[in-house]
């Protein structure tokens, strides 16, 4: 017999489906769904489930003035200030690292948690290992500890933890490397009912990167950070090796602009670049995902024929701590993603649908924006900042971020007067100190000749 409190609580949010489907099951199997159901809060599943079949609500923007952002070009002076200021924020131990890999990467094609994917070119190192040494490179050189959280889900979490520990946290202390996995939630089809995945499990899915508020506060990040003094988070996609984990230049603009939640932005490569825009609407500044922009509006020109909305968001922020903290306590609103989920009928057999079947629901972290203090918008460079792995092949693929990383590395190089040829396969090590004396003395002025080189 079904427990009665669970039965009552799936029939009033329309899973009467499920309380039959249980009555069939053989005991084992019915003691782990029953499980699994037990986990879920169903105030909220009520209000999800309403969410997930309405039409609507039609996000779709018309017309909108895009956001002023601070451009690539500014004075040297104001540059200046702005490092000196973040430097000093990191230099007193008020910065932490955030990596969010809570999402499935299913794009990649990748089996396994994306920030487990090699992408060094030529050292193989793993998405993780190049967002913890930039953040341990950057303690050594201020002599601070900086705490880095990661944010898992509950299906990659265990081994992501193992990844960690198999590779020694790749030279941080394990104390300050935390944790926080993320919420799942149920999917819905397009009568608001749970999706069988297997005869004894329901189909859930990660809550969107928007959960990294609740993940950091269920999972004691938000307090552990209050204790150790952290005041800024450095929030960064896994997918992204090319950009600095910390950028003591963007926290310097969000500290001296008062901000609790600042952003970067590049110019977009094509107006069809899937990227979300940043935009006043009804007096707000928030981020227009790209998906709600008609390809008329993405492709857009002011008098001068230049593209209205020319700035993408390559999702970085510095969000406050305490900030981040009252966003825990928000409710941000839910998304609708619709997609094709393979499940189980009630023959128990699984089925591959043609069509999107189902509908996910998920939370953006962009979404605080419109509640923050003196939102910063930072133009940044591309080739410096913005190289994603998200596709198995074409943009934005391992391909194309590996040549990016080169192309970097090599342009440092040759900022540090080597000679460096255009076609040498180029990789430094996040740990690798890049100064004029040490190339000097390594004997490293001259590279023609080679065909590739890692520094180490
Ligand atoms: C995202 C942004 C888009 C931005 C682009 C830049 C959304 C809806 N859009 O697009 O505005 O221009 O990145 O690269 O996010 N993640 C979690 N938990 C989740 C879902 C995602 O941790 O539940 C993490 C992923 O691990 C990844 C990141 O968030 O690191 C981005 O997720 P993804 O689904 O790849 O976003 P995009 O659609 O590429």
């Amino acid at each position: 017999m079904t427990d009665t409190s669970l039965a009552r609580n799936l029939e009033r949010t329309g899973q009467g489906h499920i309380v039959e489907h249980l009555s069939k099951l053989e005991p084992a199997a019915r003691e782990r769904l029953e499980r699994q159901l037990a986990g879920f809060d169903y105030d909220l599943v009520a209000r999800l489930a309403e969410i997930a079949v309405q039409d609507g609500p039609d996000r779709s923007v018309d017309d909108f003035e895009p956001a002023p952002v601070l451009p690539l070009s500014r004075s040297a002076e104001r540059v200046r200030a702005a490092r000196r200021t973040g430097t000093e924020a990191v230099k007193s131990g008020t910065v932490a690292a955030f990596v969010v890999a809570g999402g499935q990467g299913s794009r990649l094609g990748y089996d396994g948690p994306k920030g487990c994917y090699s992408i060094g070119p030529i050292s193989g190192k793993s998405l993780f290992q190049i967002h913890a040494e930039k953040t341990l490179a950057l303690a050594r050189r201020h002599g601070v500890t900086i705490p880095f959280y990661v944010m898992t889900n509950r299906t990659n979490d265990a081994a992501i933890r193992s990844f960690f520990e198999q590779n020694d946290y790749f030279g941080l202390e394990s104390e300050n490397v935390l944790l926080c996995s993320q919420r799942m939630l149920p999917a819905f089809d397009k009568n608001g009912r749970f999706i069988l995945a297997a005869p004894d499990r329901v189909f859930v899915s990660p809550d969107g990167h928007g959960g990294a508020y609740h993940a950091l506060l269920a999972g004691g990040a938000l307090d552990d950070m209050a204790r150790r003094g952290i005041e800024h988070i450095s929030y960064v996609q896994v997918d992204n090796p090319l950009v600095p984990t910390i950028d003591p230049l963007f926290i310097g603009e969000h500290v001296q602009a008062e901000s609790d939640m600042s952003s970067k932005v590049l110019e977009k490569r094509d107006p069809m670049e899937k990227l979300g825009v940043f935009g006043c609407v009804d007096g707000e500044l928030r981020v227009i995902e790209y998906s709600d922009m008609s390809d008329d509006l993405k492709r857009a020109r002011r008098h001068d024929g230049s593209l209205k909305y020319r700035y993408g968001s390559i999702a970085v922020h510095v969000i406050g701590r305490r900030f981040a903290r009252r966003m825990a306590e928000v409710n941000l609103p839910f998304h609708v993603a619709r997609k094709r989920i393979p499940y189980v009928n009630t023959d128990g057999e699984r089925i591959e649908p043609e069509k999107r079947n189902g509908r996910k629901v998920e939370r953006f972290v962009f979404d605080a924006i419109p509640l923050a203090r003196n939102p910063v918008v930072m133009e940044v460079s591309r080739a410096d900042e913005f190289a994603p792995v998200k596709n198995a092949e074409g943009d934005d693929s391992p391909a194309t971020c590996r040549d990016a990383m080169m192309a970097k590395d090599r342009r440092r190089l040759a900022r540090a007067g080597v000679n460096v040829p255009d076609d040498i396969a180029v990789e430094i090590s996040p740990l690798f100190d890049l100064n004029t004396e040490h190339l000097a003395a390594a004997g490293l002025s001259d590279l023609s000749g080679r065909d590739r080189i890692y520094l180490e």
